[in-house]
C-alpha cells in the first residue's frame, strides 16, 4: 500500500501524541509526519518510528508549503473550524477529532466497527468526523446487540476520566491529589474543571443546554443516532470522575423483545474491538486502571433487568485517548485507504 504523508494538528497534545503511537503500533503506511501545534511549540520535536520531526506552527499556508495525504485534527473545535479547509484545499482528507463537523449532514461521522461504509461520503467535503469519546465505546457495544435484538432505548451514566479535558485536565487531577497529600486541598483552585476533581465527582461535562442536559450528554444522543442510522431513544448523564484516562459507562439497554444474557455475551465476545471480562464469581469486570493504554472496549457485569425481560444492564470501559480518539481516528484512516477508490 502506498505510504501516506500525515499531518497531525495538535501533535503536542494528549491525543496528538497518542496518534503517533497508534499509527506506529497499527503499522499504518506512513511516509512522513508533519507535526503542527501553536506557535509556542514550534521548533520542539516529536518522535515517530525512531525518527524525530520538528513541530511547525499551524498557519493558513502550512499545508500548501507541506502537502499531505491525511490531516488529523485534534487541537479543538475552533482550530478545526478555521484551518480544516486549508488542508482540504490542498487535497488532503481531514480526520477531525473535534465536535465541530460531527452533526453536519455532509460529513460522515464514523466508528469503523459500526458504519465504515459512511466513509464513502468523505468526497462531499473532504472531512470525516471522529465521534465523541463516550459515544465511540458505547456504539461498539450497541451495534452488535442491536443487530440481533433490535434496540429501542438506551439509558447511560458515564464516569469520565480527566483525559477528556486533555493534558491540562490530567495535570489538574494530579496536582489536586498532590495538594491533598500536602494537606492543602482546600486551597486548590480548579481551572480546567468547574470544581476540584481530586477525590470528587462532577456531574457536569461541558455547558448546560436549556433542556437541563449538558452538551456532552446531547452529543451522546445525537451522535449515536447518526452513527447507527436509527432514531433511538437515549438519555445520558455524564459525570467527570477522578480517574486519569479510561472512561466507564453503566448502560441500560431496552430491546424490542426478550433478551438472552448468554447470547448477548456470545455476541459481544465476537464483536470487533470488544473484549468481554465478565466473571463475577471471581470478581472479574473491566476497570479503568487496567484498561488504559489499550485499543479495545471492555464489557462486563452483563445481566438482565430484575423486572423486565427485554432490558439488559452492563458496564463498559475504554481508554478515552485511544479508543475514544486516536485509535478510532487511525482505524478511520485505514478504512479510508481501503474505500477511497470505491
Ligand atoms: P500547544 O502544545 O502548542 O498549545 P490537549 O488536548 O492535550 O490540551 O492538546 C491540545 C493540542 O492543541 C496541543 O497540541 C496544542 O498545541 C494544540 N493547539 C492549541 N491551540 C492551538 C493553536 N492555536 N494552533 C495550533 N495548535 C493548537
Amino acid at each position: 500500500m502506498k505510504k501516506q504523508k500525515i499531518a497531525i494538528v495538535g501533535a503536542t497534545g494528549a491525543v496528538g501524541e497518542e496518534l503517533l503511537n497508534v499509527l506506529d503500533e497499527l503499522d499504518f503506511p506512513v511516509e512522513s509526519i508533519l507535526p503542527l501545534a501553536s506557535a509556542k511549540s514550534a521548533g520542539s520535536e516529536v518522535e515517530f518510528g525512531g525518527k524525530f520531526y520538528k513541530v511547525k506552527e499551524l498557519t493558513e499556508e502550512v499545508f500548501k508549503q507541506n502537502p499531505v495525504d491525511i490531516a488529523f485534527f485534534s487541537a479543538g473545535g475552533s482550530i478545526s473550524a478555521k484551518y480544516a479547509k486549508f488542508a482540504v484545499e490542498t487535497g488532503a482528507v481531514v480526520i477531525d477529532n473535534t465536535s465541530h463537523f460531527r452533526m453536519n449532514q455532509d460529513v460522515p461521522l464514523v466508528v469503523p466497527e459500526c458504519n465504515a461504509e459512511d466513509i464513502k461520503l468523505w468526497k462531499k467535503t473532504g472531512i470525516i468526523a471522529n465521534p465523541n469519546c463516550s459515544t465511540i465505546q458505547m456504539v461498539h457495544i450497541l451495534k452488535p446487540l442491536d443487530e440481533v435484538f433490535n434496540l429501542k432505548r438506551v439509558d447511560v451514566a458515564t464516569y469520565q476520566a480527566a483525559s477528556g479535558a486533555g493534558k491540562e485536565g490530567m495535570a489538574e487531577l494530579v496536582e489536586g491529589l498532590q495538594s491533598f497529600f500536602a494537606f492543602k486541598l482546600d486551597e486548590f483552585k480548579a481551572n480546567t474543571f468547574p470544581y476540584t476533581l481530586a477525590l470528587n465527582l462532577i456531574p457536569q461535562i461541558d455547558e448546560f443546554s436549556d433542556n437541563g442536559y449538558t452538551k456532552e450528554e446531547l452529543k451522546m444522543v445525537n451522535e449515536t443516532q447518526k452513527i447507527l442510522h436509527k432514531n433511538l431513544e437515549i438519555s445520558a448523564t455524564c459525570v467527570r470522575v477522578g480517574v486519569l484516562r479510561s472512561h466507564s459507562e453503566a448502560l441500560s439497554l431496552h430491546f424490542e423483545k426478550e433478551v438472552d444474557v448468554k447470547k448477548a455475551r456470545e455476541i459481544l465476545k465476537n464483536a470487533p474491538s470488544v473484549v468481554v471480562i465478565d466473571d463475577v464469581a471471581n470478581k472479574k469486570y473491566p476497570m479503568p486502571l487496567f484498561t488504559s493504554d489499550t485499543n479495545e472496549t471492555y464489557v462486563g457485569r452483563i445481566r438482565k433487568d430484575i423486572s423486565r425481560d427485554n432490558v439488559l444492564h452492563l458496564w463498559c470501559v475504554a481508554d478515552q485517548i485511544r479508543v475514544g480518539a486516536a485509535t478510532n481516528a487511525v482505524r478511520i484512516a485505514q478504512k479510508w485507504l481501503e474505500l477511497r477508490g470505491k
